[in-house]
């Protein structure tokens, strides 16, 4: 086997060779000015089952992009089997028509790595996991609840509440309560325009528990914040706010800087720069 990155997340990427006690493989990936990428393998992958891990995270498109050239250059250099190992998979939110005269951007992504010629796909804690059907090809949807949960029962936290932010997330949820043992709690949102989110209902008791969130991502922040301070007004404590992606667009990093935000638990599925963490933040790695 061989193992090769993109350009997305080359720390985790060496987290993950030395996991597994091999050398990532030589890959020259570089732009022309035009801003087209270029792709060249600088080690043959005759007759390898190669692995490439692309975390399709910002710049999406690029990324994306990048990762379908190393897909059809291992494949034309007869490589024997190509692996896809997405510990972000992009476009997951829009995995359904909300609306008509909509495209099924998940799917469309799905159909391009089947394209190019992927066997395989390794990927994590997918928005909808029914996303796996979109392919026709063996997907191992992975999840870093363990290692959160592992994180969690260390702390011995004091009245927990598992809290889903939404309807979607009520299974894992679920699985992470019962795992630690406690009772939980759902919020019900509404989403007035992009990237905007609004606590309409909460179900389950929180008042004097400590809140433990569970998310598959924190993008803008903005699901998370209304989840905590819907959780306050109603008497929570400082709650512990989990999630496997931490995509951090715009100003996430600066919104989770919140009175009701004891710690936020991460993965590194997306690379942050860890200049811009504080003491209340973890990051668990998947490698
Ligand atoms: C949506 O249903 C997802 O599970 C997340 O709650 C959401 O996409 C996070 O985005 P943001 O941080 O921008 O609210």
């Amino acid at each position: 086997a061989m193992l090769f990155s993109g350009t997305s997340n080359p720390d985790l990427v060496g987290k993950m060779a030395e996991e597994l006690d091999m050398q990532p493989g030589k890959v020259r990936i570089s732009r022309f000015k035009s801003g087209e990428i270029y792709i060249h393998y600088e080690e043959s992958v005759r007759n390898a089952d190669v692995y490439l891990v692309q975390s399709l995270s910002h710049p999406v498109n690029d990324h994306l992009m990048e990762l379908l050239f190393m897909v059809d250059a291992a494949r034309r250099a007869s490589a024997r089997s190509v692996t896809a190992v997405l510990p972000y998979f992009c476009y997951a939110r829009q995995e359904k028509k909300d609306a008509p005269r909509e495209p099924i951007s998940a799917k469309v992504v799905a159909d391009l790595l089947h394209t190019v010629g992927v066997d395989r796909v390794i990927t994590l804690d997918l928005h909808a996991p029914a996303i796996q059907g979109f392919f026709h090809i063996p997907v191992d949807h992975l999840t870093a609840l363990d290692r959160i949960t592992e994180y969690l029962s260390e702390k011995r936290i004091d009245h927990p509440v598992v809290v889903s932010p939404d309807a979607g997330r009520v299974k894992t949820a679920e699985k992470l309560a019962s795992y630690l043992d406690a009772p939980f709690a759902i919020m019900m949102k509404r989403r007035p325009a992009h990237n905007e989110a609004s606590i309409t209902h909460i179900i389950g008791e929180v008042k004097g528990h400590t809140p433990i969130i569970i998310e598959d991502m924190i993008d803008t922040g903005g699901t998370i914040v209304s989840v905590v301070e819907g959780l306050r007004e109603k008497g929570a404590k400082q709650a512990y706010v989990c999630a496997t992606h931490p995509v951090f667009s715009a100003d996430a990093i600066k919104k989770l800087d919140n009175p009701g935000i004891r710690e936020v638990v991460i993965t590194d599925t997306v690379p942050v720069d860890s200049s811009f963490l504080n003491d209340r933040f973890t990051v668990l790695s998947v490698a």
